[in-house]
């Protein structure tokens, strides 16, 4: 099949079609979701907890998303794959911002970059779309302004329903292709869905957005911590993870592996 590409999704927010969005941060995964038949793969900076082991999403570089994005782009054939700028990457200027998703398309071969942030960051999205390189939003709950946000709430409430409205038409106007609405109450992801001719992507932003996205090792339970009320589970990799690996200790202290039909003469 042929590679996603922007105008594919905007197509399908036309004919109502709803699409599904996943991270990967490595090959496999990549290529099962690929094949899966997931549109759009996301390297996000997620990678700094579930890839890097960090305790949040700021501590994470570009030199670090640069390896994970290459590896995706090498192996997902069809989905069209975006890479998340990190934090202190974009923030200072739009020619920052250009400098770092330059980096993502060449070194990453990305097909896309994202970007945390709203009006404010308009002139960043601007200077990207004019270079050539389509840009995803990012607006409602941003993990990267944690703690300017004061921790994981829910945004776009009452008053702010307006705001958060304002910026993602601010986006649009600036050329972004698909806006990601995180943690916004569902009545407002709605009536951004319906203003937008661009696709919300929502996460923790109710059934009426034009796409829906989830962290992979959410999705299929490799993380067992606790997570948010948006998650849900559909497998437990952790589970059949550590079950073959106790089942391999317990073969080789008990001399059972390897066996004939694995060895040698
Ligand atoms: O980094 C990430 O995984 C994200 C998605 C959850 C939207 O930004
Ligand atoms: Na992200």
């Amino acid at each position: 099949a042929r590679r996603v590409r922007v105008h594919h999704l905007r197509e399908m927010k036309e004919r109502g079609e709803a699409w599904p969005m996943l991270t990967a941060y490595d090959m496999y995964t990549a290529k099962i979701f690929d094949q899966a038949g997931i549109p759009v793969l996301l390297v996000g900076d997620s990678a700094a907890n579930n890839v890097y082991g960090y305790e949040s999403s700021l501590p994470v570089s570009t030199e670090e998303m640069l390896p994970l994005v290459r590896a995706v782009t090498r192996s997902a054939s069809r989905a069209l794959v975006v890479a998340d700028l990190p934090f202190g990457s974009y923030q200072a200027s739009p020619e920052q911002a250009l400098t770092t998703a330059v980096r993502m398309m060449k070194e990453g071969r990305a097909h896309a970059v994202k970007l945390e942030g709203g009006s404010r960051f308009a002139p960043q999205v601007e200077a990207l779309t004019s270079a050539g390189i389509p840009v995803m939003g990012h607006i409602g709950f941003t993990p990267q302004s944690e703690h300017g946000l004061g921790g994981y709430r829910v945004q776009g409430r009452g008053a702010s329903a307006d705001a958060l409205v304002a910026d993602a038409l601010a986006l649009e106007a600036a050329g972004a292709f698909a806006v990601v609405l995180e943690m916004v109450p569902a009545e407002v992801a709605k009536r951004v869905t319906a203003e937008l001719a661009i696709p919300t992507v929502g996460i923790g932003a109710g059934p009426d957005c034009d796409a829906q996205v989830l962290v992979w090792q959410d999705m299929a339970g490799l993380n067992q911590g606790r997570s948010p009320r948006f998650v849900k589970r559909y497998a437990d990799v952790a589970g059949v993870l550590s079950q073959a690996a106790s089942e391999f200790a317990a073969d080789v202290r008990g001399g059972s592996f390897p066996a004939e039909e694995h060895s040698f003469h």
